[in-house]
């Protein structure tokens, strides 16, 4: 009989967004007069820019010619789309970043989770708490944890705090640890991490011979220019480092699916035998053998974002949605809440009020006044009374939610 991968039944509840969905349709399907604004989950609302649509527009009639026609591109992603990557993202800021070493994919979400296929089963993973809950529920079903607790803390994972009380750093670990995921700026507390933060953690890392899996996804948000954008800002991240970024929240891809993943050839870790693998070489065999790559179309509308328009375009989008980020800041502040985040992020990090759980405040807001956020605790146990509420939304619903909070939810 077959056998199924029952590190699956440790895993805890439903993936926190389809769960939040869930309790969100019993309530509209009980409440169907209910007006609910949803700031919930971090997806965009704003169109996707137009030099992106053309060009697609543009890729799809290339797709009915004969001479332009496409079938299979490169698993790696299309050179073009590569090379202006790696010369705006990387190389305009200093980063030694090859095309080669740069992967197209359908999304950072995907990369986090595949990344795990050319890494042993036997490393000891770091995740700061809260955290970006895929980092975690893909180590759990690939049976890298045990159980978890009634805090939902799986055994086996080094948890690393960032709260108000450590102002949202992530502290060195004092044990050993193989593998490290870090998200700045970061989902969820919308904070940052300083270039002295990160060369500490790249120190670690090489000092112990540690990989980082950074998760740049949100860099584009970032207005401090004291801040770095890449992990490879930092000198030595090319030994000990990886790092995701997606289309999905500055061009507003989260529907049209571009990501990409940059794995440095200089990364390279001792095999069991002695011998030294390239992590790059693994990364290549692994997408060769299990991805088709991105379609072509999607592919010429992410290139789009590095022309002159494009990148007007983007720019207005993040001015957009920083802008609702700052009307729920000062509105929350001014309701008597404490925020965190918000600034070089498009989340921001409320703290609970009345020692209300996550839960209990997302229940209220819901019932109250039709808002939804998303509960800290469920993205991790040291997220437990606070919640996040996404800038991700129109003006006119971003407005409508504060005036809903201000003046009607009793806090
Ligand atoms: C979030 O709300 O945390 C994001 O939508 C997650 C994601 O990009 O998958």
């Amino acid at each position: 009989m077959v056998k199924i991968n029952e590190n699956y039944l440790k895993l805890k509840a439903g993936y926190l967004f389809p769960e939040i969905a869930r309790r969100v349709n019993a309530f509209a399907a009980a409440n169907p007069d209910a007006k609910i604004i949803r700031l919930g989950i971090g997806d965009v609302t704003e169109p996707l820019p137009k030099a992106c649509r053309d060009a697609m527009i543009k890729a799809v009639e290339d797709m009915g010619q004969r001479d332009l026609f496409k079938g299979y591109g490169p698993e790696q992603g299309y050179a073009w789309l590569r090379e202006k990557i790696a010369q705006f993202d990387f190389q305009a800021r200093g980063c030694d970043v090859d095309p080669s070493e740069i992967f197209i994919s359908d999304g950072s979400k995907c990369d986090t989770g595949n990344i795990l296929d050319i890494l042993g089963h036997d490393n000891t993973i770091a995740v700061t708490d809260p955290v970006y809950p895929v980092y975690v529920d893909t180590n759990v079903m690939a049976g890298h944890t045990g159980e978890a607790n009634d805090r939902g803390e799986y055994a086996g994972l080094v948890y690393i705090p960032i709260t108000a009380d450590n102002d949202f750093t992530a502290a060195i670990p004092t044990e050993k640890v193989d593998l490290i995921y870090l998200c700045f700026p970061n989902n969820p507390t919308g904070s940052t991490a300083t270039k002295e933060q990160l060369q500490a953690w790249v120190d670690y890392a090489r000092a112990n011979g540690s990989l980082i899996l950074f998760d740049a996804a949100y860099e584009a948000f970032i207005t401090d220019p004291a801040i770095p954008h890449s992990i490879y800002e930092i000198p030595g991240a090319r030994e000990c480092a990886i790092e995701f970024r997606s289309f999905s929240k500055n061009a507003g891809f989260t529907g049209t699916r571009c990501a990409l993943t940059v794995v440095p050839k200089s990364l390279v870790f001792k095999a069991s035998d002695g011998s030294d693998v390239q992590l790059w070489q693994l990364w290549n065999r692994r997408q060769s053998t299990k991805f088709n790559g991105v379609s072509y179309i999607v592919q010429r509308g992410a290139e789009a974002v590095y022309s002159e328009e494009g990148q007007g375009e983007v720019k207005a989008l993040i001015s957009f949605y920083l802008e609702n980020a700052k009307i729920i800041r000062e509105k929350l502040t001014a309701a008597g809440l404490s925020v965190y985040g918000g600034v070089n992020a498009p989340y921001v990090w409320v703290k609970t009020p009345s020692g209300l759980t996550s839960w209990e405040f997302f229940d209220k807001l819901l019932q109250e006044v039709n808002v939804v956020g998303t509960p800290g605790s469920g993205f991790g146990a040291a997220g437990e009374g606070y919640f996040r509420i996404s800038a991700f939304n129109s003006r006119e619903n971003v407005e409508e939610a504060m005036k809903r909070i201000t003046e009607n939810l009793t806090i």
